[in-house]
């Protein structure tokens, strides 16, 4: 079966190539393959998140959830540089270049790139961003997000960026419907980027 970009162990040969792009007003050069999530450049969804929502910059526990060759979670740990950065990914590919991104940025050791199952339990996020694999379908979109949404700490915030032609509206209702409210920050190029807020956060993670 062809590899897709949130396939587990990619089987198509490992084809590395780099990608610029300004993030934050900053330069980063990635390293991306083939089998990755938007190898040849930066998705236009992130750079709308990136550009529609300003960065922390102090300390904390921060998700990058769907983290892909890591271009959320690399720059999240260069703007805050004492925040703890997990970078999650289904895909053990991305999770390798987001180690190598991670190193070339000066952050390797506050970026944790780690499969779904790798995360310590206990672990609590004060803010969560994504741009989240749609294509996964909806129950399994659904599941995953109320797994870590049910993360956040009380007073978290988590920032999503969703295609508008990909559902984002019903997908804002549906947060505020289970608990989380939703709102729209700001609509670009096509993408909604939503904050979501723990307020009536839902039940404890299992
Ligand atoms: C839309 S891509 C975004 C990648 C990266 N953050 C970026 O901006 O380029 C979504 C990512 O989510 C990953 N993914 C798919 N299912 C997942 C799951 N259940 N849990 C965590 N990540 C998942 C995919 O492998 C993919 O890398």
């Amino acid at each position: 079966m062809a590899d897709h970009y949130f396939s587990a162990e990619p089987t198509s040969a490992d084809v590395r190539r780099t990608v610029e792009a300004r993030i934050w007003g900053r330069e980063y050069t990635f390293t991306t393959a083939t089998g990755v999530f938007s190898r040849d450049r930066l998705d236009l969804g992130t750079s709308v998140l990136l550009r529609e929502v300003a960065p922390p910059t102090g300390g904390g526990t921060i998700l990058d959830l769907g983290t892909g060759y890591g271009p959320i979670a690399c720059a999240l740990a260069v703007e805050a540089p004492d925040a703890q950065i997990w970078a999650v990914d289904v895909n053990t590919r991305a999770l390798e270049l987001t180690a190598e991104n991670a190193k070339a940025a000066g952050v390797a050791k506050r970026v944790h790139p780690a499969l779904v199952d790798d995360v310590p339990a206990d672990l609590r996020f004060d803010q969560i961003w994504s741009n989240p694999a749609i294509h996964i379908g909806k129950p399994e979109l659904h599941k995953m997000l109320l797994h870590w949404l049910a993360r956040l700490a009380p007073d978290g915030v988590g920032w999503f960026v969703v295609g508008k032609n990909l559902g984002a509206d019903s997908l804002q209702r549906w947060l505020t419907d289970q608990g989380y409210p939703c709102e729209r920050i700001a609509s670009a190029k096509g993408f909604r980027v939503l904050r979501v807020t723990a307020t009536n956060a839902g039940p404890a993670p299992s």
